[in-house]
């Protein structure tokens, strides 16, 4: 549907100096999809280190970031910072940050509004639990989610979605992609009917939980599936076939 193809890497909280120049190397060596973005999420404290010895068409991203742009928030990081060196992405709203550090829908939104406005762009994460999928109410929980968004972003040309089911995170369980496009063709329905049919058409919509170069050209091939946002296997050789999935 003319949008561009766009994998994120999430490190999470892993790898050290030595891992991290392994993994840039294997990215800087590989032969990448020129039609898709690709951004590392990399721990705050890495971010400069690998900035520096990643490819320049590979982008970086904060895997959190606070709502204001300095003062006395000890522990915190600001969009300004991650722009200023170098980062131009960040990662809001992860469910690993609303279910461990008790991130509300309306901070992760604050947190959104001021990266945007920072210049930074935004992988603006959704996603139901478990529970709340074997409930039904898995339309309901990304809708909520998608609301609060709504209520803080004016202008969605910065923002990616990241629909990730807690479930398939970190866990093998990956969406089928029948799954995974049943909840991202309702996000677009969500879309024309609360934002407008253009953001619907142009806002890339990334499914994350266990994909994995075995299952990434699967899920690649669904029409609502505009990239991924991989955890574990980013750390591994194998997300450069992620990244090219569509190659
Ligand atoms: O942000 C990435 C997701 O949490 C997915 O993690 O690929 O290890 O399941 P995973």
């Amino acid at each position: 549907a003319g949008r561009k193809f766009c994998v994120g890497g999430n490190w999470k909280m892993n790898g050290d100096q030595k891992s991290i120049a392994e993994i840039c190397k294997t990215l800087s060596e590989a032969s990448l999809d020129p039609n898709t973005d690709v951004v590392i999420g990399c721990p705050a404290i890495y971010l400069m280190y690998a900035r520096n010895l990643l490819p320049c068409s590979v982008g970086v991203a904060g895997q959190n970031a606070y709502k204001v742009a300095k003062g006395a928030f000890t522990g915190e990081i600001s969009p300004a910072m991650l722009k200023d060196i170098g980062a131009d992405w960040v990662i809001l709203g992860h469910s690993e940050r609303r279910a461990i550090f008790q991130e509300s829908d309306d901070l992760i939104a604050e947190k959104a509004e001021h990266a945007l406005a920072e210049g930074l762009k935004v992988i603006a994460c959704i996603g139901e639990t478990l529970e709340e999928r074997e409930a039904g109410k898995t339309n309901d929980v990304v809708a909520r989610q998608m609301c609060a968004y709504a209520k803080k972003i004016r202008d969605w040309t910065n923002v990616v979605v990241a629909y990730e089911p807690v479930w398939a995170i970190g866990t093998g369980k990956t969406a089928t992609p029948d799954q995974a496009q049943e909840v991202h063709a309702y996000l677009r329905k969500w879309l024309i009917e609360n934002i407008s049919k253009e953001v619907s058409d142009s806002l890339r919509i990334q499914y994350g939980g266990s994909v994995t170069a075995a299952n990434a050209k699967e899920l690649a091939k669904k029409p609502d599936i505009d990239g991924f946002l991989v955890g574990g296997a980013s750390l591994k050789p194998e997300f450069v076939d992620i990244i090219n999935a569509r190659k």
